[in-house]
């Protein structure tokens, strides 16, 4: 038989268990990982980093950047954006660069990493792009994750372990 008694203490239970799980989703980092990818292989690399970060105990926001809000970025403890080499050594300009430059310098301070993916380039699209976000004044936790084209094994490891880095 239930008696008023055993519900009290099952109300009390239920309450601890509630402000334990509040306390642990306080503590949890938020990463968002916000993309702009034509071909699929820096998508591959966000795939894996967003893996490495929820691993390790992040709460995740994966996004193609066009479905990024503005406080998807902004509300995160730590970005990654990610974007190929477009154009001449260039940042995708129809999507990314419109989202980066609408942030601007509302980035300033937030703990940030670049990554993506080029071909023929040495990669000055990634260099420029660095330059950009230090004028906003963001802090990079990590050097850019550069591959070339399509990711190997190797290169989605390192994408996982980056993931892990942002979430400690
Ligand atoms: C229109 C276009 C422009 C590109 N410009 C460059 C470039 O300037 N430098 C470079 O290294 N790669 C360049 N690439 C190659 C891409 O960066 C490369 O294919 C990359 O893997 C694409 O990544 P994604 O699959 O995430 O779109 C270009 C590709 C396209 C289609």
């Amino acid at each position: 038989m239930i008696t008023g008694y055993m519900i009290v203490k099952l109300g009390i239970i239920n309450s601890l268990l509630s402000r334990r799980q509040i306390r642990l989703e306080r503590s949890m980092k938020k990463i968002a990982v916000i993309y702009w990818s034509g071909t699929g292989n820096t998508e591959e690399l966000a795939n894996s980093i967003a893996e490495g970060a929820k691993e390790a105990g992040a709460d995740v926001n994966l996004l193609a950047v066009d479905s990024a809000s503005e406080e998807d970025a902004l509300s995160a403890d730590v970005i990654a954006f990610g974007c190929p080499a477009t154009g001449n050594e260039e940042v995708e300009e129809s999507e990314m660069l419109p989202y980066i430059e609408s942030l601007g310098d509302k980035l300033s301070d937030k703990p940030m990493v670049l990554f993506g993916s080029h071909d023929w380039g040495d990669g000055e699209w990634m260099e420029n792009w660095q330059d950009q976000m230090e004028e906003y004044g963001v802090q990079f936790l990590a050097d850019p994750l550069i591959v070339n084209l399509e990711p190997e094994a190797s290169d989605l490891e390192e994408a996982r372990a980056l993931g892990q880095k942002l979430a400690e």
